[in-house]
């Protein structure tokens, strides 16, 4: 990862840019990730921790090529402080994330069959039947209503216990620590202490789980385990970015609610077209700035050159699915929400092996949450202007942090 090392001949190297990690509101795109795409296809960056600098690739082609290409590695970056915008990084074996195959494949067959496209069809009548609760409640006590609080994070967090098979006198502390360990104002102190917790909690449920023939994700890692296919500290590794994974949902929701109910054009489009509420919905999805900055690196096991510069073997490299979902060779005007776009292959959910495990869990709660809410409360809008939506802060996930509404 020397300065010397980066260039073919002739080329100069990117500069090294800093990225610090910046509180946005709203869905404003991150003006740092703008000027590096404007700056060229690979750039370099350096994050707020870790050490040295990484690659960033922003074009839709390069990250779809880096993404799926076993020559960059997420196994190695287990081994190093690779620049990053987390303070804290304490990889667990087993995390489907930063395996590489075949161990990743060994390891995502464990708990595969608990999050299927016929899976999520068999608990949607179960999941409507949470949400209607809870929407039932908010109806009841009438207007003004906090909906994350009441509803965009109960029911993720909820539903995910469901898939996971965590009993209902546990739910309550499962979803105290899961808020814990991803907020970032806590503390790592804070987060630390909640993942020592839910941790042991998993390897106990887990343990207890061994002789199970049921369908939920602990019972399936139990007897993996029994079987053989994978150890349990493994499972432990599984479980628990598994069990964290809802929290996605409710911030990427509350960022399309917020547009939803802000855009009179996007609401009447879901009302009067809905048979074109899915397009809708990928569209925003490849429109709304989920995550700060960017999320796991990978290493080059070897040298690959792109556009004039040559990655060598043992670099960290970064993708932003971010930004290329804006890549204007893809996406014409991709700046603007344009719910009859397509084709649209976004990549908001990932590509390659290491796409999001949750994914038709995650389609599913959208299309749920958006559904009930926008179809039971047709009047629903915000209670407070929009400029004075709180969004949250020092996180790595972006959303609104609450969102007072009305109907
Ligand atoms: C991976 C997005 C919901 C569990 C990913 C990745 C993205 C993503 C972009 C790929 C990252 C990479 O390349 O490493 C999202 C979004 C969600 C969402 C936008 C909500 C709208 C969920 C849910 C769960 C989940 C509900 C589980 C209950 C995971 C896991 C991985 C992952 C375990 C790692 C997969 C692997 O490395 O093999 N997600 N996700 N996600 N997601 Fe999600």
């Amino acid at each position: 990862m020397t300065e010397e090392t980066t260039t073919l001949p002739g080329q100069a190297p990117p500069p090294v840019r800093d990225w610090p990690a910046l509180d946005l509101d709203g869905t404003e795109f991150d003006p740092v990730l703008a000027e590096l795409m404007r700056e060229g296809p690979l750039t370099r960056i350096r994050l707020p921790f870790g050490e040295g600098w990484a690659w960033l690739a922003t074009r839709h082609d390069d990250v779809k090529l880096i993404t799926n290409d076993p020559r960059f590695s997420r196994a190695e970056v287990t081994g190093r402080q690779v620049t990053r915008m987390a303070p804290h990084f304490k990889p667990r074996p087993g995390s489907l994330a930063f395996a590489d195959q075949p161990d990743h494949n060994r390891l995502r067959k464990a708990v595969a069959g608990a999050f299927t496209v016929s899976a999520m069809k068999r608990l949607r009548p179960r999941a409507q039947e949470m949400l209607d609760d809870l929407v039932d409640g908010v109806v009841r006590e009438g207007p003004p209503a906090e909906l994350i609080e009441r509803v965009l994070e109960p029911f993720p967090i909820a539903l995910v216990s469901e898939v996971m098979g965590v009993p209902d006198a546990d739910r309550e502390r499962v979803h105290t620590w899961t808020r814990q360990i991803i907020s970032t104002s806590g503390g790592a102190e804070a987060a630390d202490r909640a993942k020592n917790s839910l941790y042991g909690w998993i390897t106990e449920t887990i343990r207890s789980r061994a002789d199970s023939t049921g369908e939920d994700v602990y019972s399936l890692l139990g007897a993996a385990v029994a079987r053989g296919d994978i150890s349990g500290t493994e499972a432990i590794g599984l479980a628990g970015p598994l069990q964290i994974g809802g929290e996605a949902v409710t911030h990427n929701c509350g960022q399309m609610l917020c547009l939803l109910l802000t855009r009179p054009e996007l609401r009447q489009w879901w009302h009067e077209r809905p048979e074109a509420r899915d397009a809708l919905l990928d569209e925003l999805l490849r429109f709304i700035p989920h995550r700060s900055s960017v999320g796991l690196a990978r290493i080059a096991l070897e040298d690959v050159d792109l556009h004039g510069h040559r990655i060598r073997a043992g670099d960290p490299v970064y993708v932003s699915y971010l930004a290329a979902n804006r890549d204007p060779d893809v996406f014409p005007e991709p700046d603007r929400i344009d719910p009859g776009r397509a084709p649209n292959p976004h990549l908001a959910l990932g590509n390659g092996p290491h796409y999001c495990t949750g994914a038709v869990l995650a389609r599913l709660q959208t299309e749920l949450l958006l559904g009930t809410l926008l179809d039971r409360l047709p009047g629903l809008r915000l209670a407070v202007p929009a400029d004075q939506v709180e969004w949250r802060r020092r996180t790595m996930i972006r959303g609104p942090r609450t969102l007072p509404c009305t109907w």
